[in-house]
């Protein structure tokens, strides 16, 4: 289950990267949609602002529906100068004042930790990408009109990278649960330069990027000392497409697939330029 804060973001995403989506939840306003992504069976719910919201629909998920996984994927504003808008923050663990369970975990101060799990293949394929990606800790604020700005410092100076206001509690209700959570955050705002995104590239800004998945086959002439043959080796990878400065640019290339098998045998495109004379 992927959980966005934001009810426009879930349909957003749902008809953006799901296929046969269907609502399955509107009660509220709090849009669910359940579809597949390749082969995966996905839901995307809304969870609402704030731990107390997140809590309701994180806990029926997992009670009455059996969710085994929780991604949120919300937004965060920046706390570390190296940390730039729209850059990825993957949370490893969530510093807070509070949070809901406080009335379970009461004198504990307790560390909640995304699973490792999902942490390492976000982190892992967020490298593939090509997307600036930083891991490491967050703080869930109960607050966004914060009126203790030394709190705030507090959290840059341990080298806290954000604030969001959600992904503390859904750690603890999956770890409670014993169910798998991670929060994967894009930076919409910037608590140190004022910097922010409007608002309805907050809603789209993961779909920033455009992925492909490209073959391609590459032929040439190979020259041996008595004979020379024709050698076409293929190709396959997945390409990340961002814009950059007004241009799509490719950000992240990741190969898939070398097949060099049919050297020699392959036959040429029409439209091919002619072999050069070396390899
Ligand atoms: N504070 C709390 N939550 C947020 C922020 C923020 O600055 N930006 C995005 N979510």
């Amino acid at each position: 289950v992927l959980m966005p804060g934001d009810p426009y973001r879930a349909r957003w995403a749902a008809e953006t990267f799901l296929e046969d989506a269907v609502c399955i939840n509107e009660v509220r306003g709090m849009l669910g949609y359940t579809g597949t992504w390749k082969g995966q069976r996905v839901t995307i719910q809304g969870s609402g602002m704030g731990m107390a919201s997140l809590s309701i629909y994180a806990n029926e998920l997992i009670r009455d529906f059996g969710a085994k996984t929780l991604i949120r994927i919300g937004s965060c504003g920046a706390m570390q100068e190296a940390v730039k808008v729209r850059d990825i923050i993957i949370a490893m663990t969530s510093t807070t004042l509070s949070t809901p369970s406080r009335g379970i975990l009461r004198e504990l101060n307790f560390a909640p930790c995304a699973d490792y799990g999902l942490l390492r293949a976000a982190a892992d394929a967020a490298e593939a990408r090509g997307t600036p990606t930083h891991v490491g800790g967050i703080y869930s604020s109960d607050v966004f009109y914060d009126e203790r700005p030394d709190l705030n410092e507090q959290m840059t100076r341990h080298g806290i990278l954000g604030v969001e206001m959600e992904a503390a509690e859904l750690y603890i209700l999956a770890l409670r649960h014993k169910v798998r959570a991670l929060a994967v955050l894009t930076v919409s705002d910037h608590l140190l330069t004022g910097e922010a995104l409007p608002s309805e590239q907050r809603e789209k800004s993961f779909g920033d990027m455009v992925e492909i998945a490209a073959r391609w086959r590459v032929l040439g002439v190979v020259g041996h000392a008595e004979h020379m043959h024709m050698r076409g080796n293929a190709y396959a990878a997945d390409l990340t497409m961002a814009p950059d400065q007004g241009a799509w640019k490719i950000t992240g290339f990741s190969l898939t697939e070398v097949d060099r098998s049919d050297a020699g045998t392959l036959e040429r495109n029409a439209d091919a330029p002619p072999p050069g004379e070396d390899s």
